[in-house]
């Protein structure tokens, strides 16, 4: 019996009927009669340990009595498949090996917390079991998606966080102050050093934050997120919406098989994200706009999705659905005009279904030297901040496409999450940047 078993083996079954080790985090506790119920978190999941008054003897029995929550613990004992425990499985302890006491008072309790103590308590509530789960999902989110990009031959980079050319419109830039300098700012998205990136290193992805000043309180909007971008030559609005649909299936179905336990215990049956099926549907933005003034929400040909439209337009899917050709007005400047219908954009988002809305938004750059500037002139910028971006299509420009996609929506999303401040472990919006 050398060293420590995992939590989440003896869980998974690994060790049914052996004797283990285990050290952990007291997380919860309870007693009746001469039995103690201990929930031990060691930072892979957390099991019930059951302590026998008559086998421990009165002494070891009253010294882990008297031990405040999140005391640590090293117990040995013997994995019993019981269906009484919490997950099917407990620890039937034999020796109580070593305790260090934690202080009293440990803030979160069995009570219900508001939402604000919860927050302003965020470095303590992160022990949480479900936001370990999620934050154990989302870990297992980035490594999927990395080894998809690997297997179809695209290559990792990274763009500054100090910019000073907008991508996403002027109005959610944060300043900052950097050294004598003026205009300069964080980065909203990789997006413009991706399409210089691309004549170097071919079809490229990044997995980094991205900084977004959004004035609004939503369950949906982070100020700091981590931004899943792909961008790639020759590539058009229909090709680079075939790799959302696959990157967001093969996530899904990966995660289904590998942390179904996690899942289940965040609320979300695996079953849903197996039953992920591509192409994902397509609807126009046209479409979509009659969808929405069907179900009596306010919106017109032009405007451009809020929640209060994006919820009951995908609470009518149960799959992912991409909108197509967004209205030239409402999208950045470098989204290529449809040649047959210039008032609309090669661009697509996809929507996340039940309610959860935008998770992807992305489509097909301008990529003619010419109709850049008249782009980039037409959304009142200036020229100047963009000479450098304008340069790539004077040599070698070739037409490209790519797409930015939140890490914490599809978490969110992919975890049934009420809030988005639950997919990220310390979040940042308008109110919050402590702790
Ligand atoms: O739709 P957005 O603004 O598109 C871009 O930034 C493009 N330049 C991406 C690209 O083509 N490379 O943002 C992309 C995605 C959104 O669909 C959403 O999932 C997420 O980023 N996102 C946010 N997530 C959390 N909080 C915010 N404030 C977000 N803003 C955007
Ligand atoms: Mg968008």
């Amino acid at each position: 019996m050398a060293g420590f078993v995992r939590v989440v083996d003896i869980l998974d079954g690994a060790h049914d009927g052996a004797k283990v080790r285990v050290r952990g985090w007291l997380y919860n506790k309870r007693s009746s009669g001469g039995i103690q119920f201990l929930s031990v978190r060691d930072g892979t999941a957390v099991v019930q340990c059951t302590l026998n008054r008559r086998d421990l003897g009165e002494e070891v029995f009253r010294e882990v009595e008297g031990l405040p929550l999140e005391s640590t613990v090293v117990l040995e004992g013997v994995v019993n498949v019981d269906e009484r425990a919490p997950d099917g499985r407990e620890v039937s302890v034999a020796s109580v090996v070593e305790t260090v006491a934690a202080m009293l008072d440990f803030p979160i309790t069995k009570q219900e917390h508001g939402v604000e103590f919860l927050m302003d308590n965020r470095h303590l509530y992160v022990r949480n079991p479900r936001i370990q789960a999620v934050m154990r999902i989302r870990a297992k989110f980035m490594e999927v998606a990395r080894g998809w990009f690997r297997d179809h031959d695209y290559t990792e980079t990274q763009s500054p966080m100090f910019i000073t050319a907008a991508c996403e419109g002027g109005s959610t830039l944060f300043n900052v102050e950097y050294f004598e300098r003026e205009g300069v700012y964080l980065s909203q998205s990789w997006q413009l050093y991706a399409e210089a990136m691309i004549s170097t290193l071919g079809k490229i992805y990044t997995i980094a934050p991205s900084f977004r000043a959004e004035p609004s309180r939503t369950r949906r909007h982070l100020s700091e997120f981590w931004h899943l971008e792909v961008e790639e030559p020759w590539q058009d609005l229909a090709g680079i919406t075939a790799v959302g649909d696959e990157l967001v299936a093969h996530i899904g179905h990966t995660l289904a098989r590998e942390m179904p336990r996690e899942l289940r215990l965040v609320g979300r049956d695996p079953e849903d994200l197996l039953a992920l099926e591509t192409p994902f549907p397509r609807v126009s933005y046209d479409e979509a706009v009659e969808i929405v003034q069907s179900e009596g929400v306010d919106m017109y040909w032009g405007d451009d999705f809020g929640w209060q439209q994006e919820g009951p337009l995908t609470k009518r899917f149960d799959t992912p659905f991409w909108i197509v050709g967004f209205p030239t007005g409402i999208k950045p400047f470098y989204h290529l005009p449809n040649p047959e219908r210039p008032d609309v954009t090669m661009s697509a988002d996809l929507m996340a279904p039940e309610g959860y809305g935008e998770i992807i938004g992305g489509g097909q750059r301008v990529h003619e030297y010419e109709q850049l500037l008249s782009r980039i002139d037409e959304d009142g910028l200036d020229p100047e901040d963009y000479s450098w971006y304008v340069d790539l299509r004077r040599w070698g420009t070739v037409p490209h496409s790519g797409f930015g996609l939140g890490v914490e929506r599809v978490v969110m999303w992919m975890c049934k999450l009420d809030h988005i401040r639950d997919a990220v472990p310390f979040p940042r919006d308008m109110r919050r940047i402590v702790p």
